[in-house]
């Protein structure tokens, strides 16, 4: 069943599907789109609905600039997305002004942010169509005003209460999708801007999830991904609270789905409850990625991440023990204000001690807004350099030799796609994910296989197939 909103939007739909087939007369041939994702899984999800709905409206997907409609789906948690997204749209314009029926939209979290709308009015009004992450389930009836106001149309909502999840969406593999499980994010890191993009964190109740879910399955799904910025708090602000390890055991149970990852995890409330489902279940892969920022004490009161080095060393090396064979990944941030080398060498340390799998490194970007933008000790750009260079060796050389410790063994692998260099091969991916090259062609996609590792390439494995 329809809730009122969704009901309103398919109405949306259905005037576009109008408006497209007129066009397309007019033109004689297909009216084209094109969906760009910057940042994060939620957003990647965010773009399935976008193109969901545009293809439902009658478009057909492209990746060129000469799109009828271009929309941008943008992130802001380092000033180098939003540089991308400048540069891009940049280079639209010559384009759109020799194509005068060109359509362009901006959405994401970086239309969140106030400063970013006065610089898209300003310097950019040849963007037709700008709207905020609250609002996105509204994107068919944007669509339609676009078409049918000739102007500038802006529109970002604060906040939201509704959620719309039962609209049209096109997914980028059949096999496997993101479910959104809960939306913003409530922890306020002292660097980060999703709280004030994302809003308050809103958990959506388990019946709908295992609805969506069961749907997914019907349609091909075998492996899930629940999204969240912090799934470890799911559901403590439902009506009935429901634990996440909770949800994840409802989740198991639905027939058709073989694997069920999650993103991400915040190592501050991460329950023995959730271990244990990890260690039992025969669904869950066998990877989690939890962010670790910093190993600095000081560093991580600062970003008032909650948790101590010890803490943190504590909770993965328990998860270790529990399951021997997962892999655990991290996100760290380095230069952030007042960080010296020494605290640097903490994070080494928990490199280190942890043995992470793998991690994302990043430079601190200062947002606009965030507490710690606005502390006086920003470290210069040399000195971050130098300390990034010695975290990324830290974590090349662990990633190394922890990823090749399943060289010999058979295992299972999802295979995801074909092989880019080579078309006699296929890339599938291991519980742990990690990806491995075996021989095999386009009917295996979306299939499993136990695969023997027989080579290790620094990230990544060429397996043979066993049955
Ligand atoms: N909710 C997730 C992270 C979402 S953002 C979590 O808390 O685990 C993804 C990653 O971007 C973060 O883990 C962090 O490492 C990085 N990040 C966020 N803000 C940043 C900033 N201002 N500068 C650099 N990296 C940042
Ligand atoms: Fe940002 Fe922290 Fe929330 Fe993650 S938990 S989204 S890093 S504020
Ligand atoms: Fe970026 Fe927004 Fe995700 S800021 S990381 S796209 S929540």
């Amino acid at each position: 069943m329809l809730n009122q909103e969704e009901k309103l939007q398919s109405e949306y739909i259905d005037k576009l599907k109008e408006i497209v087939k007129n066009k397309e007369n007019a033109l004689s041939r297909k009216l084209t789109c094109q969906v760009t994702t910057f940042g994060c899984q939620m957003n990647a999800r965010d773009s399935e609905k976008l193109l969901g709905i545009l293809k439902e409206a009658g478009f057909e997907e492209t990746e060129s600039d000469e799109a009828d409609f271009v929309i941008y789906n943008t992130c802001t948690v380092r000033d180098n997305a939003n540089q991308r997204v400048y540069g891009r749209l940049g280079a639209l314009k010559p384009i759109k002004q020799r194509n005068k029926d060109m359509k362009i939209a901006l959405c994401g979290c970086m239309t969140q942010e106030q400063s970013v709308i006065d610089k898209l009015k300003k310097s950019y009004n040849f963007v037709d169509l700008i709207f905020g992450t609250h609002n996105l389930f509204c994107f068919a009836e944007l669509l339609y005003r676009m078409y049918t106001e000739e102007k500038q149309i802006v529109e970002v909502w604060d906040k939201t209460d509704v959620i719309a999840e039962r609209l049209p969406v096109d997914r980028k593999y059949p096999f496997k999708s993101g479910i959104n499980i809960m939306f913003g994010c409530n922890n306020f890191c002292t660097y980060c801007i999703v709280p004030y993009v994302r809003g308050r964190e809103r958990s959506r109740k388990p019946e709908e999830i295992i609805e969506e879910i069961t749907k997914l399955s019907a349609d091909g799904v075998n492996e899930v991904m629940l999204l969240g910025q912090n799934v470890n708090s799911y559901g403590k602000n439902l009506e009935n609270p429901v634990s996440f390890a909770e949800l994840l055991r409802e989740v198991e149970k639905i027939d058709g789905i073989k694997r069920i990852r999650f993103m991400t995890s915040h190592p501050k409330d991460l329950s023995d409850e959730l271990i244990e489902v990890m260690r039992d279940s025969g669904k869950l892969c066998k990877h989690i990625h939890l962010p670790l920022q910093s190993g600095s004490d000081r560093i991580l009161k600062a970003m008032n991440r909650v948790y101590n080095k010890e803490q943190y060393i504590d909770l993965a090396l328990k998860i270790r023990k529990a399951i021997p064979d997962i892999s655990i990944t991290t996100d760290i941030i380095v230069g952030f204000p007042g960080e010296t080398r020494e605290d640097v060498m903490e994070t080494v340390d928990v490199i280190n001690r942890v043995k992470f799998d793998n991690a994302f490194t990043f430079i601190y970007s200062k947002r606009t807004g965030t507490p710690a933008a606005a502390m006086e000790n920003q470290v210069s750009e040399s000195e971050v350099k130098e300390n990034f260079d010695i975290v990324l060796t830290a974590v090349q050389n662990m990633a190394k030799e922890q990823l090749g410790r399943f060289l010999g063994e058979t295992v299972e692998v999802l295979c995801e796609g074909l092989n880019e260099q080579d078309d006699s091969c296929v890339d599938g991916r291991m519980s742990q994910n990690i990806i491995v090259h075996f021989k095999g062609d386009e009917s295996m996609i979306g299939k499993y296989f136990k695969v023997r590792l027989s080579d290790f390439h620094g990230f990544y494995y060429d397996g043979e197939i066993v049955e």
